[in-house]
């Protein structure tokens, strides 16, 4: 069997895939201040008219603009890999495939949306946009799609990471975006955190708060702010990868896999392989479909589904999500990307409903995956896709105890030649297992006592 699955350029996916559509119970509408739901015209001055029509819309298929698609082309279709070597070190009957996603320029999945969203930004005539970036990954995407597309870039990225990884920095600077540690002294907020906090390590939380702020200061309107995951549209741009590999795996007579995994911070990239899945299992299908996170920032595992700010600041709307409290401050994992404090309210609504079954790991467990995996396929993964292969691995071998040949599809969301420092730790034994206490998950989700609850009704299908 091949290896390499490759679709020609000529069948990628034309429209993206909106599970909004399908999801038995919709996702609870953001709430504005009152506790009411808000209206576009309250998200106007973060984002441009037309990436908030996306954000609303319950259509099922949205058209990709062909100036997207022609910029996509530049590594898409991606490929589809089976993980043969790493099939034979376990001895497992399971198919093991892995969409690569490492192949962009900045080396994930992240400018799937970031090209689209530089291009309505540019469509509705922006010339700068702000964002935050924690693994350094969305922020070096966001540089690349603002070059693409000539507009100025402006990343706050979370201090630990500012520290351990350089070299995404200097990625950015290549493409043109000016890159700052956050907390900053550049911003209101940044200057507040400083003073309290001097050595804090920063998180996406701060990060998104300053950003925002910088964004909605801007007195000539020309400045939008851009989030590399979380919403509503960025989980639709990412739906090309799922949509693509479904073509794939029919393309060598698979019909649909029976687990299918992914790593999620936000959410964006486990989303974009998983929900034209979710939405074959609505529509009847059998497949686990496993989202997989950080024991040390378990939103999902051990978060509480409630109404909470999507920043530290609480300048953004209340969004329905499983999440650990605005002010909750992650233990520095390297996995950056997934030191969130909430996640998707489209992915939660899907766990809410039972369609997505999340599952968290230790960091030591992801990074031995993570050599294993170097060892045997012989690339060198992110530090928070080895949080897939971890439960990859597990099931593969589940497959084995169980003597079923199951098909397993995760995605690689991104390479690790950036990431090298959380490879060194672990090599010189350096790397530590953080478990968040219960007493502090008590503390960091008081902060939602006082905030309406969403509702948890479900069709008690799945
Ligand atoms: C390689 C990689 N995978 C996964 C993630 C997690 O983000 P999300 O859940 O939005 O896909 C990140 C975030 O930075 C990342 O860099």
């Amino acid at each position: 069997m091949d290896v390499k699955i490759l679709l020609n350029e000529k069948d990628i996916p034309k429209q993206w895939y909106n599970l909004a559509a399908d999801l038995p119970n919709p996702v609870q509408p953001p709430l504005g201040p009152g506790g009411k739901p808000i209206g576009p015209e309250m998200l106007a001055p973060v984002f441009p008219m037309n990436i908030i029509e996306q954000e609303v819309s319950t259509q099922r298929w949205i058209d990709i603009p062909k100036e997207v698609l022609e910029i996509l082309y530049q590594w898409r279709p991606a490929p589809l890999r089976r993980a043969t070597r790493l099939e034979k070190y376990l001895k497992t009957p399971a198919k093991i495939f892995y969409k690569d996603e490492s192949t962009s320029p900045p080396g994930s999945h992240k400018p799937n949306t970031a090209v689209p969203q530089a291009y309505y930004n540019k469509v509705a005539g922006i010339k700068k946009i702000t964002t935050e970036t924690g693994a350094g990954q969305w922020g070096s995407a966001l540089a690349y799609a603002c070059n693409q597309f000539g507009l100025e870039c402006k990343v706050y990225m979370v201090r630990i990471s500012f520290d351990q990884k350089p070299f995404r920095k200097i990625m950015m600077q290549v493409w043109g975006a000016n890159c700052v540690a956050s907390p900053s002294n550049q911003t209101n907020f940044g200057r507040k955190i400083l003073k309290e906090m001097p050595n804090t390590p920063g998180s996406l939380g701060i990060a998104i708060s300053e950003a925002i702020e910088e964004a909605v200061s801007d007195k000539a309107g020309e400045t939008r702010y851009s989030l590399g995951s979380v919403l509503n549209h960025v989980m639709l741009h990412q739906t090309i990868i799922g949509l693509e590999a479904k073509k794939q795996l029919q393309m060598v007579g698979i019909k649909k896999p029976d687990i299918v995994i992914g790593c999620a911070g936000g959410g964006s990239n486990f989303a974009g392989l998983s929900f034209p899945f979710v939405q074959d299992k609505i529509n009847g299908a059998n497949i686990e479909i496993i989202p997989v996170e950080p024991k040390a920032c378990p939103s999902m595992t051990r978060g509480e589904f409630a109404y909470d700010h999507g920043d530290t600041a609480c300048m953004t709307p209340l969004l329905a999500m499983y999440t650990l409290g605005h002010a909750f401050m992650p233990e520095p994992i390297h996995a950056g990307g997934l030191r969130y404090h909430g996640m998707a309210p489209l992915v939660c609504q899907a766990i809410v409903e039972g369609l997505v079954k999340p599952r968290a790991y230790h960091q030591l467990k992801c990074y031995e995956s993570a050599m294993i995996w170097a060892k045997t396929e012989g690339f060198i993964c992110a530090p928070e896709t080895s949080h897939a292969i971890a439960a990859t691995i597990d099931e593969a071998l589940k497959a084995k105890e169980e003597g079923k040949e199951k098909v397993i599809l995760f995605s690689y969301s991104g390479h690790g030649l950036m990431d090298l420092s959380g490879y060194d730790a672990y090599l010189t034994g350096k790397l530590k297992d953080y478990e968040l206490p219960d007493a502090d998950l008590k503390k960091s989700t008081a902060i939602l006592k006082d905030l309406p609850k969403p509702s948890t009704k479900k069709t008690g299908k799945w």
